[in-house]
């Protein structure tokens, strides 16, 4: 292309450049593979502004093998005709003669023509020429587009051509090319950085730059994505919502185990309460600790330390008397309860302190307490080795329904429903178990049909009297809960079979980062 350009001066029509090739051979670059490889090499040189091109695109018309054979031949009409003898001239002529001399094709087409035209006519059971000579004015037109591409009577005409399968248009496209302001017969290597050699040296002024490229596709951004474990959390939230629940605030890891465990009434020497099952916090012990909070992945940390707020007073003692002595039908641990085990701070281990928190609020709300629906599901901590199905962190999905005169079958209705719209199973099973705040208490099994196995998948009860009374809930009313897991349902649908993929060191990120967001089987 240089070279011609250097000799030439320009190019008006790339179609005509002919290429010899150092063996000798030569290549022109007028369609299909051949012109895109031209296009590739008009594009880099006009990158470097070494040539300018601009794009043509022209059409044309080429025959269809049924009009290159009427070219050669003649039309079917002109065909039947000329089979034909003259009128009074000879033996008229049949369908299945004139089939046998012209071909069914033609004979088909050819002979309503031609009687259209008015050439032949009819004489007893066969046909006969009803003029002298014809003008195949089809096979001129065709012929006029093979030699030309076009027609002078124009697209009417064209048209009526393609209609009928004789021709096709065509289309052409060719560059026409000029030297541009960096013209020159060799092609620079272009620098694409800008190194600290070529500035120290000052190499730099005497280098040639690519240009910026503001077409190019680009890296893919580095963004944030959202943790498919928060995209299947979205998922149950709208659920929730669905049902009717109103989200409890759970945005703070961070609890003291008051509230915790001590409002709970689990004893303050159970056995979940040891260092090998709850990470507590060191340093000064008290409720009045300052805690950097430990904001939730959606929430961006508040620049204020968070205070632990200490128990109302009145509550505090209400729960320590019931610890050891009992009260509202409880005869009590009969252990001493010690204030400053409450005190202790520790990463939350179920979201279960928030729902007790709550509910002491509903109780002692302006205008007293009414009818809640209420759910969270957040992160949880405890001091377990990370295996294929346990990790020291996960999300619990919780909810907590306190109504008048509600019973088992209200819970066990509710978790139904919402395993359901989960898409996790129509087929629950409860089995009776033991949790120090609720009586009875029930672990619910769901069956899986992929593993063909009943998992467990959470856990729940009544709220005992104790419990319910000593937050000041009136009399009549019942409060349920139960806590489900956010993993074990994610593994499931996303087919995973590793807990530890999800966080930490093995998962991978990519996975985070392309994971499709969910939809539950809503039923
Ligand atoms: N806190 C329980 C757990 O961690 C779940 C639960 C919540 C049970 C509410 C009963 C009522 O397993």
């Amino acid at each position: 292309v240089l070279k011609t350009l250097d000799s030439q001066g320009s190019v008006a029509n790339s179609n005509d450049l002919t290429f010899t090739l150092e063996n000798g051979q030569t290549v022109t670059f007028t369609e299909g593979e051949t012109q895109a490889l031209l296009k590739g090499v008009l594009d880099s040189l006009a990158s470097r502004e070494m040539i300018t091109y601009e794009i043509h695109t022209t059409f044309d018309h080429a025959l269809l093998p049924e009009g290159s054979q009427i070219a050669a031949k003649g039309s079917h009409e002109a065909l039947v005709w000329a089979a034909l003898p003259m009128k009074g001239q000879g033996e008229p002529m049949g369908i299945p003669e004139l089939k046998k001399v012209v071909g069914d094709e033609t004979t088909k087409v050819g002979q309503g023509k031609a009687f259209k035209n008015k050439w032949i006519t009819k004489e007893g059971s066969g046909f006969v020429k009803a003029v002298e000579s014809i003008q195949d004015t089809t096979r001129a037109e065709l012929e006029e587009v093979a030699k030309t591409g076009t027609h002078s009577s124009g697209e009417k005409l064209l048209a009526e051509l393609r209609k009928r399968k004789l021709i096709v248009q065509r289309k052409h496209i060719h560059y026409s090319i000029a030297k541009g302001p960096e013209f020159a017969l060799e092609v620079k290597k272009l620098e694409t950085d800008l190194t600290t050699d070529m500035l120290n040296s000052g190499a730099w002024k005497n280098m040639s730059y690519k240009k910026y490229n503001f077409n190019a596709a680009g890296a893919p951004p580095e963004g944030g994505a959202l943790h498919p474990l928060l995209k299947v959390r979205e998922e149950f939230r709208s659920i929730f919502f669905d049902m009717g629940f109103t989200e409890m605030p759970t945005n703070k890891f961070v609890e003291s185990a008051f509230w915790n465990f001590d409002a709970m009434f689990v004893p303050q020497q159970h056995p979940a309460r040891e260092m090998q099952d709850t990470f507590y916090l060191k340093g000064e012990l008290g409720f009045n600790v300052a805690i950097t909070p430990i904001s939730d992945m959606c929430v961006p940390p508040s620049s204020e330390p968070q205070v632990s707020q200490p128990p109302p007073q009145e509550y505090f003692e209400r729960v320590k008397k019931v610890h050891e002595v009992g009260g509202y039908g409880s005869i009590g641990y009969r252990a001493p309860f010690s204030e400053e085990e409450s005190k202790k701070l520790l990463l939350r281990t179920h979201t279960t302190a928030v729902s007790a928190d709550m509910l002491y609020r509903i109780a002692n709300q302006e205008g007293g307490f009414k009818p809640v629906k209420m759910f969270s599901i957040d992160r949880v901590f405890r001091n377990e080795t990370p295996d294929a199905t346990h990790l020291a962190e996960f999300h619990q999905v919780e909810g907590v329904i306190a109504d008048y005169d509600i019973t088992l079958g209200h819970l066990i209705a509710i978790l139904e429903v919402f395993m359901k719209k989960a898409g996790l199973g129509n087929n629950l099973r409860f089995k009776p178990a033991y949790n120090p705040y609720t009586e009875p208490s029930a672990e619910v099994f769901s069956y899986h049909e992929g593993l063909g196995k009943w998992i467990e998948v959470g856990n729940s009860g009544m709220f005992r009297t104790e419990f319910v009374q000593v937050a000041g809930i009136p009399e009549g009313v019942r409060v349920l809960g139960f806590g489900l897991s956010l993993e074990r349902p994610f593994l499931l649908r996303y087919a995973m079979n590793d807990i530890r993929q999800l966080v930490g060191h093995k998962s991978d990120i990519n996975f985070i980062r392309n994971a499709p967001a969910v939809r539950m089987d809503r039923a």
